[in-house]
C-alpha cells in the first residue's frame, strides 16, 4: 500500500481554517488530521465538534480525528455525527479500551488509538488485532512544532513485529516532528500514514510540502 499524508489543521491559520481545508483537498494528501485537545489530557486547547462538523462540510478526504482527551468514551459518537471517519483515543486516557474500541466501531468508524512517547507498544498486544491505526507519538502531545524524538524508529519497527505477530492490519502513523528530514525514513521503518504540521502549513508552498511527503 502506498503511505498517507495526513496534514495536521492544528498548524493552519485558524482565521483561514476553510482555506486549509480546500488546500489539502486539492493537494496529495490522503486524510485531515484533526487534533482535538481539552486542556486536561494536554496542556493545551484547540478546538472541537462545532468546528469540525463546520469544515466536514467542504471536505470529501476522510477526518482522521486525534482526541487528546480525558474520558473519550462519553464523545464517540458526537465526534461521528461531526464528521470523524477514524477516531484515535489515547491508551493513556482509556481504562477500558478494548470497550472504546468496540464502540467506535459500532458507530461507524475506523478506531485509532494514539501511544504517548512513554508507552510501550508492547501494552497493545491484547488489542492490536482490533485497531485499524495505531498513532505514535514523536511528541509529547499538545503542540505543533516540536522535535521529533529519535527512539520513534526503534518504536516503528517493535510495532511492526507485533503487527506481524498478532494478524493485526492496522496502520502506524507516525505523529509530531515529521517533515523532509524524517519521512523517507520513518517509511523505510514501516510507517504507513504521516501527519505533519508545522512541515506543511509552516511552508512557503504547503502543497509542494505534501507532494514532497507524499513522493517519500
Ligand atoms: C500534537 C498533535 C500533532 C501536531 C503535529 O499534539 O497531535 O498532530 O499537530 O504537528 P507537527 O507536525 O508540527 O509536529
Ligand atoms: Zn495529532
Amino acid at each position: 500500500m502506498a503511505h498517507i499524508v495526513a496534514p495536521s489543521l492544528l498548524s493552519a491559520d485558524f482565521a483561514e481554517l476553510g482555506t486549509a481545508v480546500d488546500l489539502i483537498e486539492r493537494s496529495d494528501a490522503g486524510w485531515h488530521h484533526i487534533d482535538v485537545m481539552d486542556g486536561v489530557f494536554v496542556p493545551n486547547i484547540s478546538f472541537g465538534l462545532p468546528v469540525i462538523k463546520s469544515i466536514r462540510k467542504r471536505a470529501q478526504k476522510p477526518f482522521d480525528v486525534h482526541l487528546m482527551i480525558v474520558r473519550p468514551d462519553q464523545f464517540i459518537t458526537a465526534f461521528r455525527d461531526a464528521g470523524a471517519d477514524i477516531l484515535t483515543v489515547h491508551f493513556e486516557a482509556c481504562s477500558h479500551l478494548h470497550r472504546s474500541l468496540q464502540a467506535i466501531k459500532a458507530a461507524g468508524m475506523k478506531a485509532g488509538v494514539a501511544l504517548n512517547p512513554h508507552t510501550p507498544v508492547s501494552m497493545l498486544e491484547d488489542v492490536l488485532a482490533d485497531i485499524d491505526v495505531v498513532c505514535m507519538m514523536s511528541v509529547n502531545p499538545g503542540f505543533g512544532g516540536q522535535k521529533f524524538i529519535e527512539r520513534t524508529y526503534t518504536k516503528v519497527a517493535a510495532l511492526k513485529a507485533l503487527r506481524e505477530k498478532t494478524g493485526s492490519k492496522a496502520l502506524i502513523e507516525i505523529d509530531g516532528g515529521v517533515g523532509a528530514e524524517n519521512a523517507r525514513k520513518l517509511l523505510e521503518a514501516g510507517a504507513d500514514v504521516l501527519v505533519a504540521g508545522n512541515s506543511v502549513f509552516g511552508a512557503a508552498d504547503p502543497i509542494a510540502a505534501i507532494a514532497g511527503l507524499a513522493r517519500g
